[in-house]
């Protein structure tokens, strides 16, 4: 469906090297997508462009990657700004990238350079989670692999992260689908007992919702995200079962309607902030989002971006991606402030 058949739009002004990057990945995941539900993995290593983990700093940010469990390939990059002095203490980031519950990697060029980005621009460390994929694994496979990283990070600590990691200063945040799952980890964060860690607050980027109902914006937009390729995608995510029984009204997917989970009385739920693009298909079910949220009595921050379209903010090249991550770090730095104030913070350190 092309975004002038109702509402007339015009085309956002987009550099040409994100225009032509947009179109050679949505040509390239569309064609690897098979009718049987499938993915061609061989035929989208046309667009698997990788970075290495790196010790030595670039730019102020080392990075390796760790393993959680090798018998799910569960693992993470973590990125480190190595310019911050030794008893600053960071706040940790942990991060989930986007690309349908089905496509990407920490170690795509992309998302290694997103969280690089947050590490040096936010000084936090960065932890980007290398989930399991679907088709192949299905849902809840990816909200166990973000839990367990959780887990993981809050039992070895010492062992992971830099002496200056605060964990009691832990953010969740994704783009997309890595948004879906973040907010569905933080759901399960905050029923759960940590010893150090402490989610205190979420970063929705464009998150990825849906439902059986065609909404205004789903039906007159198509860049990048269409109805065609959620569609897909949300059948390629849920077992059979489930989707035989609740279809996209499944409550992993519309989050906010009659069927979701009451989060009312989740007192630990963090204070979020939901980032929404004018120009993304996705926009209505992001904004019920954060009116639900806003509804069950959480602090949750709306950020509107009018000219932007879905993902915008993996290209540097977009002037609004700078500001995005300008609006991370004020939100990061004020919540963890606010818990340092609350005497939530054990450690007495003064805070960022
Ligand atoms: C992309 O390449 C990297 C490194 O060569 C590899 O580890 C990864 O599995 C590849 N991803 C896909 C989807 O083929
Ligand atoms: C990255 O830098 C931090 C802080 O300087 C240091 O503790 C850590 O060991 C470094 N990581 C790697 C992989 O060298
Ligand atoms: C899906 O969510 C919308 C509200 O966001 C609601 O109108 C609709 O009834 C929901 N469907 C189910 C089954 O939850």
């Amino acid at each position: 469906m092309e975004a002038t058949t109702k509402h007339p739009q015009k085309p956002p002004s987009l550099p040409w090297k994100t225009r032509i990057a947009l179109s050679v990945l949505t040509t390239v995941t569309d064609a690897a997508r098979r009718r049987d539900g499938t993915i061609n993995r061989r035929f989208l290593k046309l667009i698997n462009f990788t970075s290495p983990p790196n010790p030595n700093p670039i730019n102020g940010v080392n990075s390796s990657d760790v393993v959680v469990d090798p018998s799910r390939n569960l693992w993470f990059r973590i990125f480190v700004p190595t310019a911050t002095t030794a008893t600053q203490p960071l706040p940790v980031i942990v991060f989930f990238h986007g690309g349908g519950f089905a496509y990407l990697a920490p170690d795509a060029k992309a998302y290694d350079a997103v969280c690089r980005r947050f590490a040096r621009k936010i000084s936090s460390v960065v932890v980007s989670v290398n989930y399991r994929l679907a088709p192949e694994y299905r849902y809840p496979a990816q909200y166990d692999d973000g839990f367990d990283v959780l887990k993981f990070l809050d039992e070895r600590k010492s062992q992971v992260l830099p002496e200056n990691a605060d964990l009691s200063c832990c953010f969740l945040a994704g783009d997309s689908a890595g948004a879906n799952l973040a907010h569905h980890v933080a759901k399960r964060a905050s029923e759960s007992a940590f010893t150090q860690l402490k989610v205190i607050g979420l970063v929705a980027i464009q998150p990825f919702f849906g439902g059986e109902e065609r909404t205004d914006s789903e039906k007159r937009l198509s860049l990048v995200v269409s109805m065609d390729r959620t569609d897909w995608l949300w059948k390629a995510f849920l077992p059979p079962t489930e989707a035989a029984e609740f279809g996209r009204d499944h409550p992993a997917i519309n989050v906010s309607g009659p069927r979701a989970a009451d989060i009312s009385a989740l007192y630990g739920f963090p204070a979020t902030l939901v980032f929404v693009g004018g120009l993304d298909a996705l926009q209505d079910w992001q904004r019920r989002y954060y009116e639900w949220l806003k509804s069950s009595g959480k602090e949750a921050y709306l950020m509107e971006y009018p000219n932007m379209f879905h993902a915008f903010y993996i290209f540097p090249e977009v002037p609004e991606s700078g500001e995005l991550i300008t609006q991370v770090k004020e939100f990061v730095h004020k919540q963890c402030q606010v818990a340092g104030r609350d005497g939530r913070d054990s450690v007495g350190n003064t805070k960022l």
